[in-house]
């Protein structure tokens, strides 16, 4: 039995998408999610400035005691996994790996579209995890840079996001995908919109709940979980504004938020130091 809490982070409100679905599969576990809204977006950065602030958000998670990271970002997990892993003690769970996973066992054509940040999609990365599974698997990447700043706007499901998503969707329904990687935090938030733009017949894939599921079983097979007979605590850190956290939050994890801490950015860049 191992009663260290589980470290989460994201450049913002979109990992509380992930923490949504870990809090519902281990209710038992301690956790504590950081976003870096000071630093949001992160998806129109270069790589290295995505990996550096990922590298001090990790080490400072790390020295607060967790016993386990979700990087629940793409575009930082696209950034900085394999740098993470190297430099940190305890193990860490991208969303990336078990989105791969999941698109090429779901799709039937072997055509596969992601739909991300420009981070992630200049990363390459989902290329060559998909290319690792399946060599024989297409896929079709489309950076969405308009969706971020509209799910976090003032109309999430407005008629400006349904355009967006429509747009976006166009080369891959060209393409004929029947499996679309949502490669995005963001984006199970505004779920329906894409299932009505691409239709039943495609298969969406998110990071939250395949990642949920990575997480619980890197738990059970290291032999760290908690008790499994209590019920967890969670809490919240954030380099940006609290009250908006709680109030934004919300909207994303659709579980009660009492409070949320501010910590500094600079006392992150300490911890890298
Ligand atoms: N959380 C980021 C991701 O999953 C999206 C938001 C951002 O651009 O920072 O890629």
């Amino acid at each position: 039995m191992d009663p260290r809490p589980i470290g989460v982070f994201d450049s913002g409100m979109g990992g509380l998408t992930v923490l949504h679905e870990c809090l519902v599969t281990l209710p038992h576990e301690d956790f504590v999610y950081l976003g870096d809204g000071a630093r949001l977006p992160y998806g129109p950065r270069p790589l290295a400035e995505i990996r550096r602030f990922a590298r001090e958000i990790a080490g400072y998670l790390e020295r607060q005691g967790v016993k386990l990271i979700v990087a629940a970002c793409n575009s930082a997990t696209a950034a900085a996994l394999p740098d993470l892993q190297r430099s940190l003690s305890v193990p860490i769970v991208g969303v990336l790996a078990p989105e791969a996973h999941a698109a090429v066992l779901a799709t039937r054509n072997r055509r596969i579209g992601l739909l991300a940040t420009e981070a992630t999609v200049a990363s390459g990365r989902y290329a060559e995890l998909v290319g690792a599974l399946d060599a024989g698997a297409e896929l079709v990447p489309v950076a969405c840079p308009r969706l971020v700043p509209l799910i976090e706007g003032s109309d999430p499901f407005g008629e400006e996001t349904a355009d967006a998503v429509r747009e976006y969707a166009a080369p891959l329904r060209d393409a004929g995908v029947d499996t679309v990687i949502l490669g995005c935090t963001h984006y199970p938030l505004i779920r329906p919109i894409f299932q009505r733009v691409f239709g039943r017949g495609v298969t969406l894939v998110f990071s939250a709940d395949e990642t949920a599921c990575e997480v619980a079983e890197t738990l059970a097979r290291k032999g760290i979980e908690n008790d499994g007979s209590r019920e967890g605590a969670y809490r919240f850190l954030t380099t940006g504004d609290p009250a908006l956290f709680r109030e934004m939050g919300r909207r994303f994890l659709q579980l009660p938020i009492a409070s949320a801490e501010h910590v500094e950015v600079a006392t992150l860049e300490a911890a890298a130091a």
